[in-house]
């Protein structure tokens, strides 16, 4: 795991703890040992710090928070480099990242590969960096810098690094970085040895007259700093480097980082995180499985959602043909694909050149034969399962052998496409979410038939797209849509009983949604499905349809809208849900927001349960990860099945008990809260 090479006066400590190197205590362990014992060796001058595989450390082990710390801790290594008697280099690529950079900050002198990437991003962990980082980085980059760099925990590049006097000199190449790092340590060797970077004060000093900064960044930076425990300890741990000598800072940051980790945002942050790498395996493939060459996408329609998708393809460089039956939806398509680069060049996302890039990259066209040297076809048309059955009957009269078919549809059967083809063993489904060049989920449907290596190819895809990409089996909405469906039975129906439209959507808004039932029901417009003709009054919605109460689109929906779509509640449904309820004959009750939380969310969790049982997902975690980033869940609960592992299964299964009465006659507990009420 550890070798230490020596060459010309340079100990060069290498190591190589696969995947990311990530610091674990066998790692801290063997590096302390080779630290001390190179600081001790008369013949060695300096000391490079290197790994091998793809990347300097990744960080601190996290699969090792939460258990009881074992010697030597980093801050153990951190001690013995900064105490060292020569020089120490910490030679970079890839990533330093947490703990790894901490160790970095730790060294006399950092050189890095150009491509690599350095950052604090335990943040996004729920903890702040716990082994100086805090403390050592504002010493080096000053205060705004480390406050962006450590509230956000987003790295930066290695050129940006060196600009900063983070890193000393960069290397084109990691070729190049053994080398190079010899070098650099052979002739810093030869210098006085310049102060630890904790006894530095210099970067400080703006901060120390100007103590307000941290006042205005929290100002600034409200709306997304919300009530998170971890972005708000680590400004006053930086404030606290400001405030007071290096060892009280540290302490301080030793203190808030140990509160954090036992916090329920942090675990919810940590699962999020191998939830995220789990997704990708699929548990029955074969670990050799090929992955087929994606060089040119076909999608068919070019509505909302087609242009989403094209869009995710351009931007990630892959050429696209974009079909449609007519020019003049075709044309609106193109534009629309235009307009919505301009918008994000305005918010500084796109450059001009990149805009121009990404369009020629597109070829518009209104013969599905175009489609003919495509690698994937992507249909983004009609939900009707006739007009999909259609076209994937050309597709498979056009397609290229071995080219990948696949079907955008939110809720339909994807084996019956399949069946449609000669070939369904290509057929897939491919849901994404709207906007779907914004939103990171992507259910990828595994029909019965489809191949391994279709799959593997659309898991491989969906991370070069940078989606989150989770496997469903086929179901009635896949996973998502089928659990959203109950929680929205239960926001219809608790409006029946009594509550109103805002007061549901305000439970889930305070629970942490980015919005309620109803105000999700206004943005995809009430009369999806609905038409004048086949309307009978029988719901509430179909009375607000026939009043022409559409949703934002038409400024009136359950909430009435401004021209800039500000919403605010509406005393006219009021009234017509009062008629409703007469209607029925129900006699209207105050109703707690327990009990709207409960019963929007149980019903939920407990479909997720069903899904997983019936083999629809293939983990928890997965159904996690398909609510953090298609739903908007509130990420420092962790998604629905582990928010409700956190609160214990007695308690949903109490609840279910509860409200039973009110989820119908077809509702099912999930054996895992049955048996939690055993
Ligand atoms: N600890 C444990 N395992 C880790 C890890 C870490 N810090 N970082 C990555 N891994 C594991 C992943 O779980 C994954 O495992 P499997 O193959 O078994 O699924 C494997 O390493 C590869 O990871 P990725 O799939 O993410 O690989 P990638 O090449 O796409 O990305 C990376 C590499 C950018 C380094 C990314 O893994 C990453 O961002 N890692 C986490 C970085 C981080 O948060 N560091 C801070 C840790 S906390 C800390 O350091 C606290 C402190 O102050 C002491």
């Amino acid at each position: 795991m550890i070798d230490v090479r020596r060459a010309e006066g340079v100990a060069e400590i290498l190591v190589n703890h696969p995947p990311v190197n990530a610091l674990g205590r066998g790692v801290r362990a063997g590096l302390l040992h080779a630290i001390s014992k190179a600081d001790a060796d008369p013949a060695v001058k300096a000391i490079v710090i290197r790994c091998e595989g793809r990347t300097f450390f990744a960080g601190a082990d996290i699969s090792e928070f939460g258990q009881p710390q074992v010697a030597p801790s980093l801050a153990d290594i951190i001690v013995a480099l900064e105490g060292a008697g020569k020089p120490v280099v910490a030679a970079i690529h890839g990533n330093a990242l947490g703990g790894g950079l901490e160790l970095a900050l730790g060294c006399h002198y950092r050189i890095a590969t150009k491509a690599a990437r350095l950052g604090l991003p335990e943040v996004k962990l729920g903890i702040l960096p716990g082994a100086g980082g805090t403390q050592r980085l504002p010493r080096l980059v000053g205060v705004p810098k480390a406050l962006e760099m450590v509230v956000f925990g987003s790295p930066i590049d290695a050129v940006e690094a060196q600009n900063l006097g983070l890193v000393d000199a960069h290397v084109e190449d990691d070729s190049q970085l053994a080398r190079r790092a010899q070098d650099f340590a052979g002739a810093v060797a030869a210098r006085p040895l310049p102060a630890p970077v904790s006894r530095r004060q210099v970067m400080l000093e703006d901060a120390r007259e100007d103590p307000e900064i941290f006042a205005r960044f929290r100002e600034v930076h409200a709306r997304a700093l919300k009530s998170l425990a971890a972005p708000n300890a680590c400004i006053s741990a930086i404030e606290a480097a400001v405030a007071g000598p290096f060892a009280e800072g540290l302490a301080f940051e030793r203190e808030l980082f140990l509160r954090l980790v036992a916090t329920e945002e942090s675990r919810a942050l940590r699962h999020l995180f191998f939830a995220e790498r789990t997704a990708a395996k699929i548990d029955d493939m074969p670990l050799d499985t090929p992955v087929l060459p994606i060089r040119r996408v076909g999608i068919v329609g070019a509505g909302t959602m087609g242009i989403g998708i094209a869009m995710n393809f351009l931007t990630a460089g892959v050429p696209v043909t974009l079909v449609e039956r007519e020019q003049k939806p075709l044309d609106h398509g193109v534009a629309l694909i235009r307009r919505n680069y301009e918008a994000s060049a305005k918010k500084g996302r796109f450059s001009q050149e990149q805009i121009d890039a990404a369009m020629a990259l597109l070829t518009p066209s209104l013969d599905m034969e175009a489609l003919a040297d495509c690698d994937l076809l992507i249909e983004a048309v009609f939900e009707l399962m006739n007009v999909k059955k259609d076209i994937f009957r050309r597709f498979d009269t056009i397609a290229k052998p071995g080219a990948i078919l696949a079907s955008n549809t939110s809720y339909l059967d994807v084996n019956e496409m399949a069946a449609v083809t000669h070939r369904p063993e290509s057929v897939v489904g491919m849901h994404y979410f709207s906007p779907a060049n914004v939103m990171k989920l992507l259910e990828v449907v595994r029909g019965d038939q489809t191949s391994h290596m279709v799959l593997r190819t659309v898991m491989d895809l969906a991370k070069r797209l940078g989606k989150v990409a989770v496997i469903s089996g086929v179901c009635h909405g896949f996973i998502g849509n089928r659990m959203l469906a109950k929680r929205q039975e239960q926001a219809m129906q608790l409006v029946i009983e009594g509550a109103l439209p805002w007061e549901v959507d305000q439970v889930l808004l305070k629970f942490g949604l980015p919005m309620g039932p109803f105000q999700m029901t206004d943005l995809a417009g009430l009369d999806v499905g609905w038409t004048r003709e086949n309307s009978t009054g029988s719901t509430l919605k179909e009375v607000l349809c026939e009043a022409d109460r559409r949703g934002q689109k038409n400024g009136r929906g359950f909430y009435d809208y401004d021209e800039m779509r500000n919403r605010k509640p509406s005393p006219e449904v009021v009234a017509m849900i009062e008629a409703f309820r007469a209607r029925l004959g129900v006699t209207s009750r105050q109703i707690a927001a327990d009990e709207i939380r409960e019963r929007l969310l149980y019903p939920l969790v407990n479909e997720g349960a069903l899904i997983l049982e019936e083999g629809i997902a293939q983990r928890a975690s997965d159904i996690d990860l398909v609510w953090i980033n298609g739903y908007g869940w509130p990420k420092q609960t962790g998604g629905p099945m582990h928010w409700a592992d956190a609160i214990g299964h007695e308690t949903v299964a109490d609840g279910l008990c509860r409200w039973r009465s009110h989820f119908g006659s077809d509702f099912r507990v999930a054996s895992a809260f049955q048996r939690a009420l055993v």
